[in-house]
């Protein structure tokens, strides 16, 4: 009993000295939801897009002067000022769900447009029906 406590104890260490990491402490699939009203939540596959090699900062900004300023360790769970809802509100020039259409579908046509592995532009390939 007392060794497998060690191990475990060990064990349970060594993972949060990895997970402590700020570049590795992002969240694998995200729930998309901000409030229904018509379309099945967005099942957001973030690692999937942090493994095909898009940069953190293709997506994560704070613009200061048109550039983006974003510091990368900022860049950790649990910043609720990564929320794309603590900019993008019903007041700014962008709201919520303009701000997460023009991003992804803009990127997806990007990438299609180079001929490159993308995800889909159809309503039906995000808000994906169970
Ligand atoms: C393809 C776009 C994209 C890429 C690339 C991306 N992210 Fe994200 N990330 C998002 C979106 C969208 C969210 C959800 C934001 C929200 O809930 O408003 C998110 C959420 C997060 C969160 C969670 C914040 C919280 O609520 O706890 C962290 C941390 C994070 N990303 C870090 C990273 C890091 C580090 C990288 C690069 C290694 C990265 N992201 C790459 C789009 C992306
Ligand atoms: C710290 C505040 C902040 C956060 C967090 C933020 N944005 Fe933005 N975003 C801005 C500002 C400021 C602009 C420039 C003004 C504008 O066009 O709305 C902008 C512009 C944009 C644009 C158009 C220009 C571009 O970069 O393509 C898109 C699309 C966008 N944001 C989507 C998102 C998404 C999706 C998230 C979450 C992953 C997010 N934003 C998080 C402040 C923010
Ligand atoms: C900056 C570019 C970029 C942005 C922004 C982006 N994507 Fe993607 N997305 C990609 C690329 C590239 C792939 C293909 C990755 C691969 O499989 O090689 C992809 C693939 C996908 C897939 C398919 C994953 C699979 O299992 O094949 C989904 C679903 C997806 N994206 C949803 C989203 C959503 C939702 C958002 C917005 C929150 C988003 N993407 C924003 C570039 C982007
Ligand atoms: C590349 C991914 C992607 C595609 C393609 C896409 N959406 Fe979205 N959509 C999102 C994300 C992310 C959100 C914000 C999270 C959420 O679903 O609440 C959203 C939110 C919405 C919302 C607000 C939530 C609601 O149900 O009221 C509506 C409406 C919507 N989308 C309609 C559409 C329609 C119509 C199409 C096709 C023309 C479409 N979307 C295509 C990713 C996508």
């Amino acid at each position: 009993m007392k060794t497998i406590g060690w191990v475990l104890m060990i064990a349970a260490t060594a993972f949060l000295i990895l997970a402590s990491s700020p570049l590795q402490a992002q969240p694998d699939k995200i729930v998309l939801d901000q409030g229904r009203k018509t379309r099945p939540v967005v099942i957001f596959p973030h690692y999937h897009h942090i493994e095909a090699g898009v940069s953190c900062k293709d997506c994560h900004h704070v613009y200061e002067n048109g550039k983006n300023v974003l510091e990368d360790d900022k860049l950790e769970e649990g910043n609720q000022g990564l929320r794309c809802s603590a900019c993008h509100g019903s007041k700014s020039r962008r709201n919520l769900v303009q701000a997460f259409h023009n991003q992804c579908i803009g990127c997806h046509t990007t990438y299609l447009k180079k001929n490159e592995k993308t995800g889909s532009r159809y309503c039906g390939g995000c808000h994906v029906r169970k």
